[in-house]
């Protein structure tokens, strides 16, 4: 979603600028500004449409100046136009100011506004913020903005400049992240650590209702109130190479590719083979209360959300706790039955959604403990959680989480052998979990390799207007992954059910030109996912199955085989979402799909 970056210190800013909001543009937005702050003349450019728009107009006509703040822009409150776009000014073009969030209280103040005198030219939420500080400034623009921001209902993370103050930049947050990026004469500000790491490695994270004032090579923080906070910089381990496309077209085939090394990632030191059991650093501080907990909730959003139904079956299967998995957005408003012994955990790739945000808050404040399955080190979830585990995926760039996916799949099997084996798990089943999930890299690279096999049918599906994914227990929560995958990337109606489901409803549905992609491993529902597909051929339906490696036996019930190699049942989720990535890939790009950035969605979704 929306992205902030702001730079001063001692190079032309708009290099900087430009280069971090196409660091930027993997989160989802529909347009762009900067704003240059230079002594003689200070710089505003704004545009629909992707970040190489606005830079054109920059390289034709912005000035060198030192200091600016840039924007990608998510439509929310005001169509995607230029004069909605950020930053927004005030009435005397004097401040300039970028925001991600939303301002719930933003009709009220601009009706105060408007009969103030102001003149509002957009139909956004954050131009108040513009003229509401304006309304504040006396000379110091901290002041000014925390003042304002006092006034304000609803979340925020903006970066302000006055030209008046040149080299200064008043960032604040709340509910929305910023991060404050220092080095050698420079400081930045960023929504998203991607677009800090190439200036430097020290950083800070500012909490909600702090305001920071950065100047180049140094900073300030104080609370809303004004009450000054001393913070250090936290240094960051940054792997920048892993935002590069290296040779791969898209991103996102990429990090298909790197679910072998995700896994491993996932896996590397967190396993005592001679207890067979998992080790998990960041649950040791709880881990008295973990192992006595009785009952699990799950709450997570989009493909996390499936992550986390998979991961109620495999808890499920190895512990005896009760596990309920939850849509972060429905959590809320659930009377919830959150007791002694209840955890909940947060899954999340950015660690910054904001639906999953509100119900850990809301778990928290019911006193259960709470606990995060997160891959953005630092990222808001990782800091309100009581404790958890980075999923170590490495930087996911493309918008569909697919890598992410793969490691929160393993980490929740750990999760579950550790508790498992605290209870009555056995000490060869511990084993035996852990020799599958340890043969899971290689099996993700013998599947990569069917890539070409996988395009092929794409070649053949992808202009079906309508797609059905059928699986039972460990494979139903993929096949409504599969799905999801195919309608973000592909725009292809598709629709993942419970294989056993299928009769009620969706069965009406089958002919000739409505496919159904079949999850039919040789595992415990095998005959009986046999039988719905028998259902579904008896109605002229064309059938993709994935099957388990060496069976010959569904003969004529398909149309189209793909294999997967033979494993624990558990753990098989593991290899049979990547075929369905692929698929879901190849038919985006059969279409013409900007496969990175599909239309409308954001890799990080920062507002409920
Ligand atoms: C967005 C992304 C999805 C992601 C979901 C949850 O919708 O496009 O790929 O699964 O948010 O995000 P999270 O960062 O919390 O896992």
């Amino acid at each position: 979603m929306c992205g902030i970056v702001a730079y001063t210190g001692n190079q032309p800013a708009k290099e900087i600028l430009i280069e971090g909001l196409k660091r930027l543009e993997y989160r989802g937005y529909d347009s762009s500004g900067i704003f240059i702050a230079n002594n003689s003349s200070p710089y505003l450019a704004r545009a629909v449409g992707k970040v190489a728009e606005l830079e054109r107009q920059v390289w034709n006509s912005a000035p060198d100046g030192a200091a600016g703040i840039a924007h990608t822009r998510w439509a929310t409150h005001g169509k995607p136009s230029e004069v909605n776009a950020h930053p927004h000014a005030d009435c005397g073009s004097k401040l300039y100011l970028v925001h991600n969030g939303i301002i719930e209280n933003y009709l009220l103040l601009k009706k105060r506004l408007q009969e103030a005198g102001h003149t509002f030219k957009s139909q956004t939420d954050t131009e108040v913020l513009a003229h509401l500080i304006e309304a504040n400034y006396q000379g110091n623009l901290p002041a000014a903005v925390q003042k304002a921001l006092m006034q304000v209902q609803g979340t925020f993370g903006i970066a302000a400049m006055h030209i008046d103050h040149p080299e200064s930049i008043v960032v604040a947050r709340r509910g929305s992240p910023i991060i404050l990026g220092i080095g050698e004469k420079v400081s930045l500000a960023a929504s998203d650590a991607s677009a800090l790491a190439q200036h430097t490695d020290k950083v800070v994270f500012l909490e909600d209702n702090e305001v920071a004032t950065l100047e180049p090579g140094k900073f300030t923080i104080t609370t809303l109130d004004n009450r000054s906070v001393s913070r250090g910089t936290t240094n960051l381990d940054w792997n920048i190479e892993s935002m590069d496309r290296g040779s791969f077209p898209h991103y996102m085939l990429k990090e298909i590719f790197e679910q072998p090394e995700a896994v491993e990632n996932a896996l590397r030191g967190r396993v005592n083979h001679a207890e067979a059991v998992a080790k998990l650093g960041g649950l040791e501080s709880v881990q008295d209360r973990l192992l006595q907990a009785r009952h699990l909730i799950i709450v997570s959003c989009g493909t996390s959300y499936y992550a986390g139904l998979l991961g109620r079956y495999v808890m499920e299967t190895l512990t005896d706790l009760t596990v309920e998995t939850e849509l972060a957005s429905e959590f809320r408003y659930r009377k919830l039955n959150i007791r002694q012994g209840t955890a909940v955990l947060a899954i999340s790739q950015s660690g910054e959604t904001a639906d999953t945000l509100a119900a850990l808050r809301e778990a928290k404040r019911k006193g259960a403990l709470v606990l995060g399955l997160v891959n953005v080190v630092g990222s808001t979830i990782t800091r309100e959680t009581h404790a958890g585990v980075y999923s170590h995926a490495g930087i996911e760039v493309g918008v569909a989480s697919t890598k992410s996916f793969t490691s929160q799949l393993t980490i929740l099997t750990l999760m579950a052998l550790l508790i498992g084996r605290s209870r009555d798990l056995s000490y060869e089943d511990g084993h035996e979990i852990i020799r599958a999930l340890e043969q899971v890299p290689d099996q993700i690279r013998e599947i990569l390799k069917q890539a070409g096999k996988i395009r092929e049918l794409a070649e053949k599906y992808c202009h079906s207007d309508h797609f059905l994914f059928v699986g039972r227990k460990f494979q139903y929560p993929i096949a409504l992954e599969g799905a999801l995958k195919l309608k973000e990337i592909a725009y292809i109606h598709s629709e993942g059910y419970a294989a056993g489901e299928m009769k009620h409803g969706p069965i009406a549905l089958i002919d000739p030109k409505f496919p159904t992609l079949a999850l039919a491993l040789e595992d415990a529902s095998y005959e009986r996912v046999v039988s719905n597909m028998q259902e579904i051929r008896a109605r002229e339906g064309k059938i993709i199955a994935i099957t388990t490696e060496g069976n010959t036996k569904l003969g004529s019930l398909v149309d189209d085989l793909i294999y997967v190699p033979r494993t624990h049942e558990a753990v098989a989720p593991l290899l049979t979402v990547v075929p369905l990535q692929l698929f879901a890939y190849y038919c985006g790009v059969l279409l013409g799909r900007d496969v990175d950035k599909p239309r409308n969605l954001a890799k990080s979704v920062t507002v409920e």
